[in-house]
């Protein structure tokens, strides 16, 4: 079943034609790997599909045509990005956070009256909001972080915690842009069987730009190379990377790169 489907996606700024026409779908239960240089247009491409700049083309979520949806309406009908941990309060335990993102799911007929008196429903909601973020601390191994604040963590863990918010909300699709930035080589190595898990437990498609070839390798099902806001490859990944077009314009900088992809 096809979550996301993305046609004739362009915009650009100014004089700069960041991209120039990009098809893209991305399957329930796929993760999907986007690669390209500096540039690309790969964080372009999600804030289209995310609706936060303005494109041409069509985007359509899981069967609804979205292309002049908000960004908000977007997220509701099962669009998820990760923010790599921008939205997190430091001050804030881990438990707290995951409970605080699981309380707008409340039972049905809880009101906001209903909450501000601290009535049965708002406690039913409580109750379920601190049983949903027990859970997530247990699907993600969080549990020696439970008690801790989201500030004394690393960053790999509070991408994690990230992820685990985002989740809450139950997407049918996941946009993650370079989830490996910026953390230690061990927590990289951590990210793929949890990235795996993600999807195995929600059954939703991954989109995953990442520059660490050996990462992106391990996970993805199918890739994109793009170049200069446009599609060169798309397909198998091992295909794709030795693709003579992909091997010029990305890892022809680096032979390394391959190498060391094995
Ligand atoms: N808000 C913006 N204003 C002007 N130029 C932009 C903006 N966002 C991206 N660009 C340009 O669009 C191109 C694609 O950028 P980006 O999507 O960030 O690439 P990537 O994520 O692949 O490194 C680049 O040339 C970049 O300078
Ligand atoms: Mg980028």
């Amino acid at each position: 079943m096809t979550v996301l489907e993305a046609t004739g996606i362009a915009v650009a700024f100014g004089g700069v034609k960041a991209l120039q026409g990009v098809d893209i779908t991305v399957d329930a239960g796929e993760i999907v790997g986007i690669i390209g240089a500096n540039g690309a247009g790969k964080t372009t491409l999600f804030d289209c599909l995310t609706g936060i700049t303005p494109c041409s083309g069509r985007v359509v979520l899981g069967g609804v045509d979205v292309t002049t949806a908000s960004v908000h309406a977007r997220a509701r009908a099962g669009l998820g990005r990760s923010f790599q941990d921008a939205r997190l309060f430091h001050s804030m335990t881990v438990l707290d956070t995951l409970r605080t993102a699981s309380e707008p799911h409340r039972p049905q007929g809880s009101s906001l009256l209903g909450t501000l008196l601290g009535g049965k429903a708002a406690r039913d909601g409580e109750a379920e909001a601190t049983r949903r973020a027990n859970e997530l601390v247990e699907v993600f191994s969080l549990g020696g972080y439970r008690d801790k604040l989201v500030g004394e963590l690393s960053t790999g863990t509070r991408r994690i915690i990230d992820l685990a918010c985002l989740l809450i909300q139950r997407p049918k699709v996941v946009l993650l842009d370079e989830p490996s930035s910026g953390i230690a080589q061990r927590e990289t190595e951590a990210l793929a069987p949890l990235l795996t898990r993600v999807r195995d437990e929600l059954g939703c498609g991954l989109v995953l730009i990442e520059h660490d070839m050996p990462l992106v390798l391990s996970l993805a099902t199918r890739l994109y190379a793009l170049e200069t806001g446009r599609v060169i490859a798309e397909g198998a990944p091992d295909d794709v990377v030795r693709d003579p077009a992909v091997v010029r314009s990305y890892l022809g900088d680096d032979p390394e790169a391959i190498n060391r992809s094995g």
